[in-house]
């Protein structure tokens, strides 16, 4: 897969604009408040590097690492944690940091995983919102962009572990 042909869809500097304006968001709807990110592992690690150092509020960290799609570019439905959040969040205000929805599986089975933690407010904050496969309605607070269809790769998404560590984002040409 790693020489499989990608075309560039957004550069450095395009995600960087959108972290920016999501940062933004996320300050002024917490403003006077401290907030759990969540980022969901692997994916969400470089987007989320990104946007907690754009946030001027009191910010903690935690991670959860799930594991949802099997080799290849089809998930599987199969969603499980393999690592769970250290912090305790009852009484938190707590955002969900993902690099992609997709089908919407992973960040529902997420979103009530961690309410099950009797957080005070639960968000989802995503970079890509992809509408095609969706299966599941979720509230996403946070957006960066939206795209109708694609395996994309780069910023940390992966094609079976190729491509994480790019710049930028690329769609591959299956
Ligand atoms: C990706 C992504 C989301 C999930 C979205 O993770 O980071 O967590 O898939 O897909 P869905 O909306 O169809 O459920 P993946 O399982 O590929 O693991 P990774 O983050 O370790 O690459």
């Amino acid at each position: 897969m790693n020489q499989t042909e990608k075309r560039i869809l957004f550069t450095a500097e395009d995600i960087a604009r959108q972290v920016e304006r999501l940062a933004s968001q996320i300050c002024a709807d917490y403003q006077g408040k401290e907030i759990v990110l969540v980022g969901v592992l692997k994916g969400a690690f470089i987007f989320l590097a990104d946007l907690v150092r754009r946030l001027t509020i009191s910010v903690e960290l935690d991670f959860i690492r799930v594991a949802s799609y099997g080799a290849g570019t089809e998930s599987t439905g199969e969603i499980r944690i393999t690592t769970d959040v250290e912090l305790d969040l009852q009484g938190r205000d707590v955002l969900i940091v993902e690099d992609i929805v997709d089908s919407g599986l992973t960040t529902a089975f997420l979103r009530e995983h961690l309410a099950g933690k009797n957080p005070r407010s639960l968000r989802i904050c995503t970079l890509l919102d992809k509408t095609e496969r969706r299966r599941v309605t979720i509230p996403l607070d946070y957006v960066g962009v939206q795209l109708d269809k694609g395996f994309v790769v780069g910023y940390g998404l992966d094609c079976d572990e190729a491509h994480r560590h790019l710049p930028e984002i690329y769609e591959l040409i299956l």
